[in-house]
Order: C-alpha cells, then sequence, then structure tokens
C-alpha cells in the first residue's frame, strides 16, 4: 500500500539481477545520484543485487550482492524491486512475491510482460502498487507510457514495428556489408542486444513477445504470444538481400498488428520494405514503431532497441516515476483495463503480396506452369525475373513478385509448386509489405 505523504529520508531499490541491464542500472544509479535525489526529493539508493554467480566480478561492491532471492523479496525495506533477470521462471514468481509483498516492480522481461502481464497488472492494482515495464519494448525508446497516456483518446488501427535490435543489426550487416549471420549474431551478442538465448531474438520470439504488449495496450484487448503468427530470420539466404536490393527494398523484421471488423491480425516475419519507406531506413540496432491512431494519425517512435544504457534509460524513468509518487505519498491510478475482447484474425486470411525465388529446369513451358498453379489460387503475378541460370545444372532461378493476394492461397500454391517436377526448389517466400 502507498504510504500516506510522510517525508522520506530515501528510496531503496534492489536489482534482481546484475548482468547487461543490471549493471548498466547500478552505475547510473551512482553517477547520477544527486540529479536523481533532486527529482524524487530524497536519494534514490541502491540496496542489493541478486544474481547466479557470487565469483563474477562486478562494478559495485561485494556487500551489495546476494544469491538469495529472499534477501530482497522478504527485506522489508526495499521499495522498488527492479527485474533485470530475463527469461520466464523464476522471474514470474520473484516479480509476483515482490507485488504481493506490496512492493512496487519495474521490469524489462517482455517474455513475463506478453505471458502473463494482464494478470500481473490485476495483483498490482490489487495491492495499490505499481508494475512499470517501459523497458520491455524498444528498450530505449518511450513508447509503453505514450500508449498509456498521450494517445488514449485514439482508436488505434495499427501497429507496424521493427521492435528486435539484434535481428536489424544481423540484417543490417547482412544487407550493408555481406556480413554471414553468423558472424553479425556473435557481433550482437558481444554489443549486449542479445537474449541469453539468441534463439528468441532470431526466431523471432522475443519480438513476438513485444508486439503482444504493444497489442494488448493498443487494442486494449488481451493478445498473447501464442495469437501471434511469427517467422524468424534464419531462412534468409544472401541471395535475397541482393535482389532486394536490386528490386529497390529492404529485408526487416517487421511485427504487425492490425485492426479492423472487431477483430486484430498480429505478425511477425521477415519482409521486403520499399526502401523509400522510413522504417527501411531503420538500421543496426535501431528500432521504430508505428502508431496509427484515429486523432493521432501516424507517429513514429525511432530509437535504439536494445543495449546497457538505452535500457538503462527506461527502465530508471519508471524508478523515478514511481519513486516520485512515494514521496508524494500519491497513490497509483486505476489500471486501465483490456476488455475490448476483439477477435484475433488468422494469418491464413492476410492480403499480402510477395516474393518467390524458385529453382527450376531451365527448359520451355516451366513458366508457364507455375503461372498455371498461381493463377488456378487467383494470385496475380506482378513481375517475372529469371535470374541466374546454370548450364552445367540446367537450372535456372526465377524471382516472382506477386500482386496482393491470400495467404491461405499462397500457401497452398506452394506446396503445390513444390510438388512439380520441373520445380527443383522453393528457395524463398517473404511478404512484400506496402501501407
Ligand atoms: P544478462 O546480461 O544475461 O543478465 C541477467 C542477470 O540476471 C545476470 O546478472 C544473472 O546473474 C542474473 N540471473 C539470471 N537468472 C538468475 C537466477 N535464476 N537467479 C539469480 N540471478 C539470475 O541479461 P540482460 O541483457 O541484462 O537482460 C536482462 C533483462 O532485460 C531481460 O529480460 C532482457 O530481455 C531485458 N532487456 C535487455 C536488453 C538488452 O539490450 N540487453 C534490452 C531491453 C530489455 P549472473 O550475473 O550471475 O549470471
Ligand atoms: N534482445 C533484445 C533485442 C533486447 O535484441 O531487441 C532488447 O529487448
Amino acid at each position: 500500500m502507498m504510504a500516506p505523504a510522510s517525508p522520506r529520508r530515501e528510496i531503496l531499490v534492489s536489482l534482481l539481477g546484475l548482468g547487461v541491464v543490471g549493471s548498466g542500472i547500478a552505475s547510473v544509479l551512482q553517477s547520477k545520484k544527486s540529479l536523481f535525489a533532486s527529482l524524487v526529493g530524497c536519494p534514490l539508493v541502491l540496496r542489493r543485487a541478486l544474481v547466479r554467480d557470487p565469483g563474477k566480478p562486478r562494478l559495485i561492491p561485494n556487500s551489495f550482492i546476494t544469491t538469495n532471492p529472499e534477501d530482497i523479496l522478504g527485506d522489508r525495506a526495499t521499495d522498488i524491486v527492479v527485474e533485470v533477470m530475463g527469461e520466464e521462471h523464476p522471474a514470474l514468481e520473484y516479480v509476483q512475491q515482490a507485488i504481493s509483498a506490496e512492493k512496487h516492480v519495474v521490469t524489462a522481461n517482455k517474455e513475463i510482460m506478453a505471458k502473463h502481464g494482464p494478470d500481473l497488472l490485476k495483483l498490482a492494482s490489487q495491492k495499490e502498487v505499481q508494475l512499470l515495464f517501459e523497458a520491455s519494448v524498444g528498450a530505449g525508446i518511450p513508447i509503453i507510457a505514450p500508449l498509456q497516456r498521450d494517445l488514449l483518446g485514439n482508436n488505434i488501427a495499427s501497429i507496424r514495428a521493427i521492435i528486435n535490435g539484434t535481428t536489424n543489426y544481423i540484417l543490417t550487416k547482412m544487407a550493408n556489408e555481406g556480413q554471414d549471420f553468423a558472424t553479425a549474431l556473435r557481433q550482437a551478442q558481444e554489443l549486449g542486444y542479445a537474449e541469453a538465448n539468441p534463439a528468441n531474438d532470431v526466431e523471432g520470439h522475443d519480438a513476438a513477445y513485444k508486439l503482444a504488449i504493444l497489442a494488448t495496450l493498443a487494442f486494449r484487448t488481451k493478445v498473447y504470444p501464442s495469437d501471434i503468427h511469427c517467422e524468424g530470420i534464419t531462412r534468409l539466404a544472401p541471395k535475397d538481400f541482393r535482389y532486394a536490393q536490386e528490386f529497390g527494398y529492404a529485408i526487416k523484421l517487421l511485427a504487425i498488428g492490425r485492426k479492423s471488423n472487431g477483430a486484430v491480425q498480429v505478425t511477425v516475419y521477415p519482409a521486403l520494405v520499399p526502401r523509400d519507406e522510413i522504417i527501411a531506413k531503420v538500421d543496426g540496432v535501431f528500432n521504430a514503431i508505428e502508431i496509427k491512431g484515429d486523432l493521432s494519425g501516424p507517429v513514429l517512435f525511432h530509437g535504439m532497441g536494445a543495449g546497457s544504457l538505452p535500457t538503462t534509460s527506461a527502465v530508471l524513468g519508471d524508478v523515478i516515476s514511481i519513486a516520485r509518487n512515494i514521496a508524494a505519498g500519491a497513490r497509483p491510478a486505476p489500471w486501465l483495463g483490456m476488455d475490448h475482447g476483439l477477435n484475433i484474425k488468422p494469418v491464413t486470411q492476410l492480403q499480402t503480396r510477395c516474393y518467390l525465388r524458385l529453382l527450376v529446369a531451365d527448359r520451355p513451358g516451366v513458366l508457364a506452369q507455375i503461372a498455371h498453379i498461381l493463377g488456378d489460387r487467383q494470385i496475380s503475378i506482378a513481375s517475372v525475373i529469371q535470374k541466374d541460370a546454370d548450364p552445367k545444372e540446367g537450372t535456372a532461378e526465377i524471382v516472382i513478385m506477386t500482386h496482393p493476394s491470400l495467404e491461405a492461397a499462397i500457401q497452398d500454391a506452394l506446396v503445390r509448386l513444390n510438388e512439380l517436377a520441373v520445380v527443383k526448389k522453393v528457395a524463398s517466400f517473404l511478404r512484400v509489405e506496402s501501407t
């Protein structure tokens, strides 16, 4: 419960986790302590930090460090618990325990907020404590607070976002420098961008967690990761980057949420984006989130989507906001609720243009067979180009761009194309994003 307004001598912050993000928070709490004290009205003081391995060298004295979660969760003096451990368990249980013990919580954990956010927010509301999670999406980009405040008067029609720094870094390196996937991923890990299990980044799950959080807030309806059609970037080949560039596109891992006719469609997949669109120019670790409101029109949030200090910025914004409320004795506003109850539209109903790269036998009549399969399914061809032929193998590569077509029809066509004797392989299939 919020204490009645009484002067505070200090506000105590404990960290669950002292890795890339936790170390940034601990060090900035120290380096900016007089700024924070002036913002809050009393000092904001680090109390303890939970780690797994007590033997690792740390930036803060050992006296702050513990391996026993009870030293924080059962500590009556800690006002704000900051969860920066990552992964679902035991972070979820620790956050539940902290809220149940009437502590305010700040988390950067998109997995627990995506899977359990509505329940955790309800629990926090019941306990009259704050649970803030700005860093869970887009790291340094303010997006959670604007969705819960500045854009509240809008009916939000769509979210279109690049919300994984690791994959955007990898895609940029592959497109601009011809770097291979493994090297680019290793660099992203060294820079502190990747998740503990980087498969979560490259398979699109991290972006799906973030989209679930954004869609839940934007559409005021519960959207879970299991509702999201999710594809990662591991199947992209260097040739796709070359052809994309040649045709005037960039390849980006897009997280898209669209609302229409009482339903929302939520997808994460790599897509071709026209190079003249702003979102196509978002490179490296930068993220961008475009929200379309009926009043605001399109607004774009852009900034560093991963890394120690950008994430620290978002976490500390939440910590300072809570600390100011504690110091003022203010009660948290009631939770907005997510009761719009919209249906989830399956990906099979998506209308999309697509890019197909096929390895085929280089002989007459092949294109006609392919066109027949597409035409039978109402998939209209926008352009066809024959690329590299291999006379020794007797094969050629065909790249087809289609007009907007139904996803279900495209998937069916892909199965049939793969069965054609003249098609050696459907080497690539990517959706083409258009606004
Ligand atoms: P990290 O470098 O792997 O740090 C995790 C920290 O948590 C480490 O100090 C680790 O202890 C501790 N820890 C993990 N499991 C524990 C357990 N079971 N018991 C006790 N301590 C445990 O991760 P990070 O990059 O800082 O990310 C932390 C969170 O922030 C994640 O939810 C991540 O998704 C989110 N996030 C990260 C970024 C980013 O750019 N890195 C951006 C936005 C959000 P040891 O030090 O002993 O190993
Ligand atoms: N692994 C995440 C990313 C960290 O690369 O975007 C930020 O949430």
